[in-house]
């Protein structure tokens, strides 16, 4: 069992408190993102994990078992779990046989076997017939699928991974996505990956841990971080976002709120348990829930509010507004085969299903 336990973690660099009292269980085979912005903390909490770094407070556990706490270590080498760079890290003397091969050396696996995983391994990367290539002669992302091999083939009940893509160019990121995502559902190994981007957290984990001054702020599946955001924090880190105040004028058992945002605008959401009629909610709406409709349809509809394009940017896939409502910039992001031109008014709708309310 690889499940994994941090209980109440706290590391310091001289006063600089970098992890604060972080708690995260990881399950057995998970994929679980550690997602951030730089500085954050995401590092330091991966290699106390490795064993590279050593708690100040709190423990680590595997399997239930005690790793780290502030007076004992278990070694890295001894945790059984493999290790994957941003810079690659694959050795440049050697060739891409030898470098997957190296973990098995060391442990004395036969030749014959050694051959069988090493090409198993390469095969799975999408690497094989390249065995005879010295990292010098590869592109960034076929060294690192090299370095995913080398860790791998060893079997290691956890794979830690640092920025793994962010070398690569865009193109070849959302590739090695699928790549990754793949392995981890093959190899059955827990993941542990570390970013700052969160469409790759998004795209591949199980559950996302948004982790920012030191804390997990919330720490769920893609779907909860990104649409149900626990305060305005994570609402913010997970992409372009509009944070309307307004007031519950309704609620029904089922957390479906009629919420105030102007003098005839009224709009649903949901809202949290602690939302009572009276108070005061943040809704937390994303471009893309946003749909912008011809002028007139306001007068008719409470629900949707009176706008002007300030400014329209056609984006290819997606047309990009910046429309004002009561006197409010609000971020549309919209099919592009439905162009509204700058200054033209519009009607705004929210869409109630997507739409979700903070109460802080
Ligand atoms: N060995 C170290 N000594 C002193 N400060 C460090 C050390 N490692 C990291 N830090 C500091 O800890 C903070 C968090 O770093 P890190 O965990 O690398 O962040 P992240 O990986 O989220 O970008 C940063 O302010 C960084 O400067
Ligand atoms: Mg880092």
């Amino acid at each position: 069992m690889a499940e994994i336990e941090i209980i109440n973690v706290t590391k310091r660099f001289g006063t600089n408190l970098v992890v604060d009292n972080v708690s995260l269980e990881i399950a057995d085979k998970e994929f679980v993102t550690l997602l951030g912005p730089s500085g954050c903390g995401k590092t330091t909490t991966l290699r106390m994990i490795a064993g590279f770094l050593q708690p100040d407070a709190g423990e680590i556990r595997v399997g239930g078992q005690l790793i780290s706490n502030a007076t004992f270590m278990t070694p890295p080498e001894r945790r059984n779990m493999g290790m994957v760079f941003q810079n690659y890290a694959v050795w440049p003397h050697m060739n891409v046989f030898e470098n997957v091969a190296f973990g098995l050396q060391m442990k004395k696996v036969g030749k014959q076997e050694t051959k069988e995983r090493v090409a198993k391994m390469l095969e799975m990367v999408g690497l094989s017939g390249l065995e005879g290539r010295y990292p010098g002669q590869m592109s960034g992302g076929q060294q690192q699928r090299v370095a995913l091999a080398r860790a791998l083939v060893v079997e290691p009940t956890i794979l830690l991974l640092d920025e793994p893509l962010s070398n690569l160019d865009a193109k070849l990121r959302e590739q090695m996505r699928f790549t990754i995502k793949d392995l981890q559902r093959r190899t059955g190994i827990t993941f542990v990956y570390v970013t700052h981007d969160q469409a790759e957290a998004l795209a591949m984990s199980d559950r996302v841990a948004v982790i920012q001054l030191g804390k997990v702020q919330q720490y769920g599946p893609p779907g909860d971080v990104y649409k149900r955001p626990a305060n305005r924090l994570v609402a913010d880190f997970m992409g372009l976002v509009n944070l309307l105040p307004g007031k519950i004028e309704r609620l029904d058992d089922e957390g479906q709120a009629q919420v105030r945002l102007g003098d005839d605008w009224l709009v649903t959401a949901s809202v949290p348990a602690k939302a009572a009629v009276g108070g005061k909610v943040t809704l937390v709406v994303r471009p893309e829930d946003i749909n912008l409709l011809p002028a007139g349809r306001a007068a008719e509809d409470q629900s949707l509010a009176r706008g002007t394009v300030g400014k329209m940017t056609f984006l290819g896939n997606y047309t990009d507004y910046r429309v004002e409502v009561n006197g409010r910039e609000l971020r549309v992001q919209a099919a592009s085969s439905t162009p509204f031109a700058d200054g033209e008014p519009v009607a705004v709708q929210i869409d109630p299903v997507s739409c979700f309310g903070l109460c802080e």
